[in-house]
């Protein structure tokens, strides 16, 4: 009768809105053959880095750090670090004590820093740090105290030692004046003078990844690399110094900070993004910029997500078709959100209270569909990361001429860290497309932080045994 015609009109419309959202969603699920490809061309563009005739017009930019040796764990004293680029901002004093039991003791204060601050002018941004400094020493009891630093600056930097740093562009959520094709170092020494208190000694500037891969080599000898997946995603890792190019010498090794997040700025992964990726990418702070990083990393995956909730709601395919004024705000689904809801343990009734959490109002139906929509967002993302990582362990395995390498990869970041599935297939992924390298990951402790410190470290103590 009519009753039955008009539920299976129903359950037709169902179905058909079902295969929309998926038609949309399989843009985000790569074969196997596409990320290999993603593989072979991130080779390719570590390889234009690291040539001298390729270096100034390569995106992933494969910067020499000048950290050659990693701790013998001989290295003792009192360092100050600061952390500035990942989630917070923190000063830290770091005790390395060598002898039978190596210990690391750390004291750390985290800090914000405003938005006025981080995309203000330069002066404001390094008054702030410095301003954090005082109050640090100040916390310690230790004004008056003059220890080396270590600096992890999460940005790209060009480095012709290790104690100077020109950020060649801001990332991520910075963009204050006035300090692009400027020495950090030196912006914070001009901020310390301004303030006429207190004297530092900047031993060392350091990239987050490679902070990450010391403090793990601390403790695990074949951690040659180090990877972030956070707000921003980024390798370093040990290559042959006949291959950096830029620096003189073919002697041993550098720890060679690549900049993976660039990768695709050239037009090369453009196969791969999706119209959502575009439109988060224009919509950023840096279009056209870090084209790799913001399909990965926490700064943007729920970026991406939003987007594609907004045009499934459009369609009429999910929320009632009404798009809320929350859904429409920047930034609301943070990496804890993406991690929430794709924990395991959570019924769909608490996925809908996450939702409303949001302001978003949800029936059982939309929090599968939202469900849904950030798996396969971070499941690609974390592929992506995986296929990156897979090109780094294979060149390092071809650089030493073996059939089979056996490395630890240092990680840090929120979105690895907190994550229920994207270390997971992260880790799948680099089996399947490196099979000839067995990878071991180690998760490190604080390795921004520590890891400059450790970084001091060791230059303090080649710097010693050099004035003997
Ligand atoms: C961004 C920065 C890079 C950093 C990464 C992770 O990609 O450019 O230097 O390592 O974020 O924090």
């Amino acid at each position: 009768g009519k009753g039955a015609a008009m539920v299976t009109a129903v359950a037709y419309r169902l179905i058909s809105q079902k295969e929309e959202r998926q038609a949309t969603l399989d843009a985000f699920r790569l074969s196997k053959e596409q990320l290999a490809g993603v593989k072979q061309r991130m080779r390719e563009e570590m390889e234009r880095g690291l040539r001298k005739e390729t270096h100034d017009a390569a995106t992933v930019k494969m910067l020499p750090t000048y950290v050659r040796s990693t701790p013998d764990g001989t290295e003792k004293g009192d360092f100050l670090a600061l952390d500035l680029g990942g989630t917070n901002f923190r000063v830290l004093l770091v005790r390395v004590r060598n002898g039978k039991k190596r210990t690391v003791e750390m004291h750390n204060k985290i800090y914000s820093i405003p938005l006025e601050a981080m995309q203000g002018t330069g002066e404001e941004l390094f008054d702030h740090i410095v301003h954090c400094i005082a109050d640090f020493l100040e916390y310690m009891g230790m004004k008056g105290v003059a220890l080396p630093m270590g600096f992890t600056f999460s940005f790209p930097c060009q480095q012709n030692s290790l104690d100077e740093g020109i950020l060649l562009k801001w990332t991520k959520g910075f963009k204050a004046t006035g300090c692009e094709g400027e020495d950090v170092v030196r912006l914070l020494k001009d901020a310390i003078h301004r303030r006429e208190e207190f004297d530092l000694d900047v031993v060392a500037v350091v990239n987050d990844t490679v902070g990450t891969m010391m403090t793990c080599g601390y403790e695990d000898p074949c951690c040659e690399v180090g990877l972030i997946v956070g707000t921003g995603s980024n390798t370093c890792y040990m290559e042959e110094m006949c291959n950096v190019e830029l620096v003189d010498g073919d002697e041993g090794r550098m720890c060679v900070n690549m900049e993976w997040g660039a990768f695709g700025d050239s037009g090369c992964l453009d196969d791969v993004r999706t119209p959502f990726d575009c439109s988060v990418d224009e919509l950023s702070l840096n279009p056209g910029k870090q084209r790799f990083e913001k399909m990965i990393s926490g700064m943007y995956l729920g970026e991406i997500v939003r987007n594609i909730l907004i045009d499934f709601t459009r369609r009429g395919l999910l929320f009632r078709g009404r798009i809320s004024e929350r859904l429409k705000t920047r930034g609301i689904f943070q990496t804890k959100f993406l991690s929430q809801i794709e924990s395991d343990r959570l019924a769909l009734r608490q996925v809908r209270s996450i939702l409303q959490h949001l302001g978003l109002e949800s029936t059982c139906d939309d929090s599968i569909i939202v469900k849904e929509v950030c798996t396969a967002v971070a499941r690609r993302g974390a592929q992506l990361c995986g296929a990156g990582l897979a090109a780094v362990v294979d060149k390092i395995r071809e650089n030493r001429g073996l059939d089979s390498l056996r490395v630890t990869v240092g990680v840090d970041g929120t979105l690895y860290k907190l994550h229920p599935h994207f270390s997971n297939v992260l880790h799948e992924t680099v089996r399947d497309l490196a099979p000839n390298c067995t990878v071991s990951f180690l998760q490190s402790e604080d390795g921004s932080g520590k890891g400059a410190a450790l970084i001091t470290a060791v230059a303090c103590r080649i710097r010693e045994a050099g004035q003997h």
